[in-house]
């Protein structure tokens, strides 16, 4: 079965712009993007934004979620409370390629609030640009993926 090249977009109030330039720059790297929101600056909740991003990504309707808060941490949290999500917040772009090429991460969060637009695209590029090993990896992701049952 061919994987969709869908990528979903999602984020508290504390990373619109953000969010939106990283949108635009994952478009033009060919993916077909699909930016849940929200687009008014109102506070909000970070779970809520996680979880819906999670759910895109857990369905297989989308291949992978990059998601934003202001640290990237509460919106990771919510994200990996969904089964089938394993989901990183990353600053580095070391980090950003192996949760790909060691933990086969389906979903990148960032923070806003630490990282500025020039890393947050970098980050985005390491991760997506990356692949999966499997082999030794495979089974360590299979003892993640069995700790969910
Ligand atoms: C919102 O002020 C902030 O708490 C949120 O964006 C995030 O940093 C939580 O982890």
């Amino acid at each position: 079965m061919t994987q969709t090249t869908r990528i979903v977009l999602s984020s508290d109030h504390a990373a619109i712009d953000l969010r939106q330039a990283l949108a635009a720059h994952i478009a033009a790297k060919g993916w077909e993007v699909e930016d849940i929101g929200p687009t008014t600056p109102e506070s909000t909740h970070y779970p809520d934004h996680g979880a819906a991003a999670a759910r895109r990504v857990a369905s297989g309707d989308c291949r992978f979620g990059i998601i934003l808060c202001g640290t990237g941490q509460g919106i990771m949290m919510a994200a990996n409370k969904v089964k089938g999500i394993r989901c990183g917040v990353c600053s580095d772009t070391f980090s950003a390629r192996m949760i790909r090429e060691h933990n086969d991460a389906n979903m990148l969060s960032i923070g806003a609030r630490v990282v500025d637009e020039a890393r947050a695209i970098e980050l985005v590029d390491a991760f997506l640009d990356a692949e999966f090993e499997g082999g030794r990896h495979a089974t360590r992701v299979d003892l993640i993926k069995a700790l969910e049952d």
